[in-house]
């Protein structure tokens, strides 16, 4: 078995042959996170994927990031190193079904998580993702807004607009799992710890967070705020980073079974076929992804 510095060094070889860049998910492995050139959340990484320079985007997420990837960017090749990385809410919702939900609401609008397929951002009027929620929402002319598939972000979005919304019946099985009763327990635990959670949370878990954020805003809160102890509601992941970033401060998890297995599934030895192999790509039917990129660059453009 190979070890993971002559990994790193024949990933960095093939990096530069094709030309490539790596952009990776706040929950990746930490040995992952470690050979990106960018770290970030779904927003940062969907920017990325549509300005970075380069003919080659490995992907380290899961298949819906490298779509919106190969959507935005269908000039370059687009990597899925883990091909079977997917994302369990972004099938809680088909075209189809959502073809329904409009037809019984017919002058809504539809915002659809970052989190689907293609086929369902192709349906939506703007996609969002979990640090633009409010905003994407607020911005839109209608006030009756279809939000699909996650009903937790739903709901975080229905507590500062006063527009109707509509919620999608999808959650994270990750954030999902967190309760009020492991808010208990790690208040008890770290008195002095100030609680940053996702909005994938449940409304009951939201109502104790001191500061709710997307995984890049989480990060952003541990640097900027003054206190030196931090109770961490979403997957566990993000933890590498706060721990590289802030090492003077602390960060404990919310659940320590908060892990998104598919999340796990890229390694660097896959990364480093992908970048041998050219393979797995993602590639979306032109006439899918221009109604898609309609939907994500509108919300590109607001936010
Ligand atoms: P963000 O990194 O955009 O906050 O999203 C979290 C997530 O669950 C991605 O699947
Ligand atoms: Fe999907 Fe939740 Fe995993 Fe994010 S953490 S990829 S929303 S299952």
């Amino acid at each position: 078995m190979q070890d993971n510095a002559a990994l790193r060094e024949e990933i960095f070889r093939l990096k530069e042959e094709r030309r490539a860049i790596i952009l990776v998910h706040n929950y990746q492995l930490p040995e992952v996170q470690d050979i990106a050139d960018l770290t970030g959340d779904s927003l940062e990484l969907s920017r990325a994927a549509a300005t970075m320079k380069g003919d080659t985007i490995v992907f380290c997420g899961v298949d819906f990031m490298a779509e919106t990837a190969a959507i935005l960017s269908p000039h370059k090749t687009v990597l899925l190193p883990a091909i079977d990385a997917c994302c369990p809410m972004a099938d809680m919702i088909t075209a189809d079904e959502l073809r329904l939900v409009k037809s019984r609401s017919p002058g809504a609008a539809v915002v659809c998580y970052v989190n689907t397929t293609a086929e369902v951002k192709a349906e939506s009027d703007i996609c969002c993702t979990s640090s633009n929620a409010v905003n994407v929402v607020n911005a839109l002319g209608e006030d009756t807004i279809l939000f699909v598939p996650d009903r937790n972000l739903a709901a975080y979005a229905a507590r500062f607009t006063k527009k109707k919304i509509l919620p999608g019946g999808g959650v994270c099985i990750v954030h999902d799992q967190i309760t009020p009763d492991h808010v208990r327990e790690a208040r008890l635990a770290h008195p002095e710890a100030e609680l940053l959670v996702h909005p994938e949370c449940r409304p009951e878990v939201i109502e104790f967070a001191d500061h709710v954020a997307s995984t890049s805003g989480i990060i952003r809160r541990v640097g900027e705020s003054p206190k030196e102890e931090f109770i961490i509601g979403t997957e566990v992941g993000i933890l590498h980073r706060l721990a590289k970033e802030f090492s003077e401060k602390r960060c404990y998890p919310l659940s320590s079974s908060a892990v998104c297995r598919n999340m796990k599934k890229t390694d660097l030895v896959k990364v480093r076929d992908a970048l041998l192999t050219m393979s797995p790509s993602i590639t979306v039917p032109e006439g899918v992804a221009a109604r898609a990129r309609r939907a994500i660059e509108r919300m590109l453009a607001l936010t």
